[in-house]
């Protein structure tokens, strides 16, 4: 069967079975629900923390190791580091991701440099191996108006793997070997995908036709990672789904997808989003 048919077909069965849970709910009390190895991908858009004012706070009471020689840490684990919730937060939602991706999937996480430097040690303190670093260009990125800080133009997403040294985790090799991406200058068909990748943030009209929401992405960021990593006829977890984005790009790929979200707001919008997608998949489909 063509690609494309099968593709198709996926699709179809997705749309005819349960297409996707939006829930209006804490991501962290919401995964505590779900039952270990119960998804194929996570796709992860955190808040970023940005107005954090860490207060960082080392006492000498406990020690993690295996992380570049002992580190001395004040509380559990819970509380790595006190009075930083960014870190605290992130390696929460990490450690409930890493018991409910399976081996065989992975995990996508954005970050700008307020996170990525939690994320990254979360991972590295849950035993989540870090499959590459991306950095995301946005070349249309918007001037720095202050003038005292260089133009701020990528974001960094991180691709972790709950498999340890097995790594048995999907990657759609050949798929993103051929692909080239409208737009990218730095992907040609037919040479492996970098790790810098060519994306201007700007979203399409149809994007944003049901409103808009502060930190949405654009749909063609999250349609890359499925196909790296989609797993047809698979789940998708999408624990901070804010305007849907990645739940929209899972259901297009031929995933079931369910997100939490805990701004009835985005909610709402997310969900006019996904059941305009899901509409316009099945006139294609002609269902
Ligand atoms: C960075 S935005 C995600 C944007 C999304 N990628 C999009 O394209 O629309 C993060 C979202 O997580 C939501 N959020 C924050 N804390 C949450 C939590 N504990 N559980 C679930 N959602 C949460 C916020 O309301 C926000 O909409």
């Amino acid at each position: 069967m063509a690609n494309n048919e099968k593709c198709k077909n996926n699709a179809m069965d997705n749309i005819k079975q349960n297409t996707f849970e939006l829930h209006l709910k804490d991501a962290l009390i919401g995964m505590a629900e779900m039952a270990d190895k119960s998804f194929d991908l996570a796709i992860c858009d955190p808040p970023y923390g940005a107005a954090t004012k860490a207060n960082w706070n080392y006492e000498k009471s406990k020690k993690v190791s295996g992380f570049g020689g002992d580190w001395n840490l004040n509380s559990e684990e819970w509380d790595l580091l006190t009075g930083n919730d960014n870190f605290k937060q992130s390696y929460l939602w990490l450690k409930e991701l890493k018991r409910l991706v399976k081996p065989t999937g992975s995990i996508w996480i954005h970050a700008t440099y307020h996170n990525s430097g939690f994320v990254n040690v979360a991972c590295q303190l849950l035993g989540l191996e870090i499959i590459n670093e991306v950095a995301w260009y946005k070349r249309n990125a918007f001037p720095n108006l202050s003038a005292r800080r260089l133009t701020a133009s990528h974001e960094t997403i991180l691709w972790v793997h709950t498999g340890g040294d097995k790594r048995q985790y999907n990657f759609n090799y050949d798929d993103v070997k051929k692909a080239s991406f409208a737009g990218d200058n730095m992907k040609e068909p037919d040479k492996q995908l970098r790790t810098v990748w060519d994306i201007p943030n700007n979203k399409g009209k149809e994007e944003l036709i049901f409103g808009n929401h502060p930190t949405q992405k654009p749909l063609r960021v999250a349609e890359r990672l499925m196909m790296i990593s989609g797993i047809k006829g698979g789940k998708l977890i999408v624990p901070f789904a804010g305007s849907g984005t990645e739940i929209i790009a899972g259901i297009k790929y031929g995933m079931h997808s369910v997100g939490f979200e805990t701004n009835q707001e985005y909610l709402d919008l997310a969900e006019r989003r996904i059941q305009f997608e899901i509409e316009k998949i099945k006139g294609q489909l002609q269902l």
